[in-house]
């Protein structure tokens, strides 16, 4: 099939939500484990939405929970939606109540995105915690999770927004007036220098989007989730059956 992606992106089909979720968190330890051995910690930035929800209660269960070198681990969010910290379509609470409650990660190694103030001036503090914590260099994650949404959005960085053009920015701020609503994002520029950047797409309702993302000719302005290409890491999609229907694998 015409690949938009090139060689670059592995394509991998599970036949349901709960398979995807057990090769995400798969893909999850074995990143953690070679990233503790070669640098002596595991920097990873989380998504938001619904589909990593079972990712994340794998990750803190029975099977997994002792696999992570949580100790050495650094959490940190691809998007951050501008809501109170206790409304549940706060990224942060989503995680911390299906993952991060519930493993030995040192509460200073979790460093949310804090919606405290006006959505630029929170972009700009999570853009400074980064440079903080890269030393001033430009982050570079270890591994960073991605949804899709139906629109060809992926973290917060919807189509037609004129901060997709922006390709130095490290974070922004963003309003979406469907839902009207202000969020924070990781911006492409930092995305794309992540060592692997695994998307998790799951459902019929990701199918067409799907399609036209990894195989349709590149329009990333309306599609943003095709500005990702890591430059040198590695891309991995990851699709259950019903998201994949349309793909000519
Ligand atoms: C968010 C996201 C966003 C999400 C997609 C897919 O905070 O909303 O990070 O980019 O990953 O909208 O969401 P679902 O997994 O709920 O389909």
């Amino acid at each position: 099939m015409p690949d938009y992606y090139g060689t670059a992106a592995m394509i991998r089909v599970l036949s349901d939500p709960e398979a995807l979720s057990l090769k995400a968190a798969g893909i999850f330890v074995q990143q953690a484990q070679s990233s503790v051995n070669r640098r002596g910690r595991f920097c990873v930035a989380l998504s938001g939405g619904r589909t990593p929800g079972r990712l994340y209660e794998i990750l803190a269960g029975p099977l997994f929970l002792n696999k992570v070198p949580w100790e050495r681990t650094h959490i940190f969010w691809g998007d951050e939606r501008c809501v109170p910290a206790d409304d549940k379509k706060n990224n942060a609470l989503m995680a911390r109540q299906m993952l991060l409650d519930h493993v030995p990660v040192p509460p200073d190694q979790i460093h949310p995105i804090l919606c405290h103030e006006a959505p630029a001036k929170s972009a700009e503090h999570y853009r400074d915690l980064l440079y903080d914590f890269y030393g001033g260099g430009p982050p570079v994650f270890d591994l960073v999770l991605l949804g899709l949404g139906e629109n060809g959005h992926t973290a917060s960085l919807f189509p037609y927004d004129e901060i997709l053009k922006d390709q130095d920015a490290w974070t922004s701020a963003v309003y979406v007036q469907e839902q009207d609503m202000s969020r924070v994002t990781l911006m492409p520029a930092v995305i794309n220098r992540a060592r692997l950047v695994v998307f998790l797409v799951s459902g019929d309702s990701k199918a067409s989007v799907l399609k036209e993302v990894i195989a349709g000719p590149a329009d990333p302005f309306r599609l943003p989730a095709q500005l990702i290409r890591p430059e040198s890491g590695e891309l991995v999609w990851l699709a259950d059956k019903a998201a994949a229907a349309l793909l000519d694998l």
